[in-house]
């Protein structure tokens, strides 16, 4: 049922945006190939359950996430988002003293390489997906840059511990953000360190209750993260 719901949609896209004939194959991309890993819509129950079970991370509000670059380039060229893989219990090994876990990054499977045309394709298709009312277009002030933005993100606040700003940094749990800038909407960022409870409820970024000053500083912060400077 999911499936013709995603079909419709992606239908309707079509005949705005594209040739016709081409929508049958787009459709049949993303539906084929990616829902198999991937919700694209909003799933009707949020459970840790389906959180600790699914393939990929959710890709229903890609469109209010993503910068299109960076997908089509990503798509044909996947590189690892999260060191530690999306389901951490395949990924994560009691170090050997016990002490600590680690990551074992043989256990990270790697991602479906797309062609060109396709990568264009699907970043189509996904900039699409809004996931309606979750991110607030223009939250992100863009303030000038603050000096402490990297200090709060490494020290005060405790962000490294689960995310690397550096590309030469270990692999943690959650997603890398020194292709930050590259990879992501600004807005989508200050919305989710805002509360990242309203994209899943029960995902383990903790809201850490923050001032929209600090989430203004680590939003612009994040943004100069980029993987090659252009
Ligand atoms: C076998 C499962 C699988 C299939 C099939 C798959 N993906 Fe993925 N996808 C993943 C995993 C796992 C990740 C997370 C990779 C990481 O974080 O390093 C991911 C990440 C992504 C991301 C980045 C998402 C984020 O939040 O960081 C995008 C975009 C994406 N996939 C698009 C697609 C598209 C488009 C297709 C179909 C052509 C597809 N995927 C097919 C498993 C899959
Ligand atoms: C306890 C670990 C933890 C801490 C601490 C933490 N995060 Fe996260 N963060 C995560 C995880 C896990 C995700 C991904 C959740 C998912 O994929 O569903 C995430 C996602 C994000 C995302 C979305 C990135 C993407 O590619 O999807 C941003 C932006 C982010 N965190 C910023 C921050 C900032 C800034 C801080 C510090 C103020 C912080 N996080 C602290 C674990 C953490």
């Amino acid at each position: 049922m999911r499936l013709k719901i995603l079909i419709g949609a992606l239908m309707g896209l079509a005949t705005i945006s594209m040739a016709v004939g081409i929508e049958a194959q787009a459709a049949d991309l993303l539906s084929q190939q990616c829902v198999a890993c991937h919700a694209v819509t909003k799933p009707e129950k949020v459970s840790l359950e389906r959180l600790w079970d699914r393939k990929g991370p959710d890709l229903y509000y890609a469109g209010s996430k993503f910068n299109k670059p960076w997908l089509v380039s990503w798509l044909q060229n996947p590189t690892t988002i999260r060191g530690g893989g999306v389901m951490y219990a395949k990924t994560v090994k009691a170090g050997a003293d016990r002490s600590v876990d680690t990551i074992d990054p043989a256990q990270v499977p790697a991602h479906p390489k797309l062609s060109a045309a396709d990568a264009a394709t699907a970043a189509d298709l996904l900039m699409v997906l809004k996931g309606d009312g979750l991110v607030t277009a223009g939250a992100f002030k863009n303030e000038p840059p603050s000096s402490m933005a990297s200090m709060l993100f490494s020290k005060l606040r405790g962000c490294t511990s689960c995310h690397t700003a550096k590309a030469s940094g270990a692999p943690t749990s959650g997603p890398e953000l020194y292709t930050g800038g590259d990879r992501l909407q600004p807005d989508f960022v200050h919305a989710y360190i805002n509360n990242p409870q309203k994209f899943d409820a029960h995902t383990w970024m903790p809201t850490l209750g923050l001032t929209d000053a600090d989430i203004q500083k680590l939003t612009g912060y994040i943004g100069t993260l980029k993987s090659e400077k252009k």
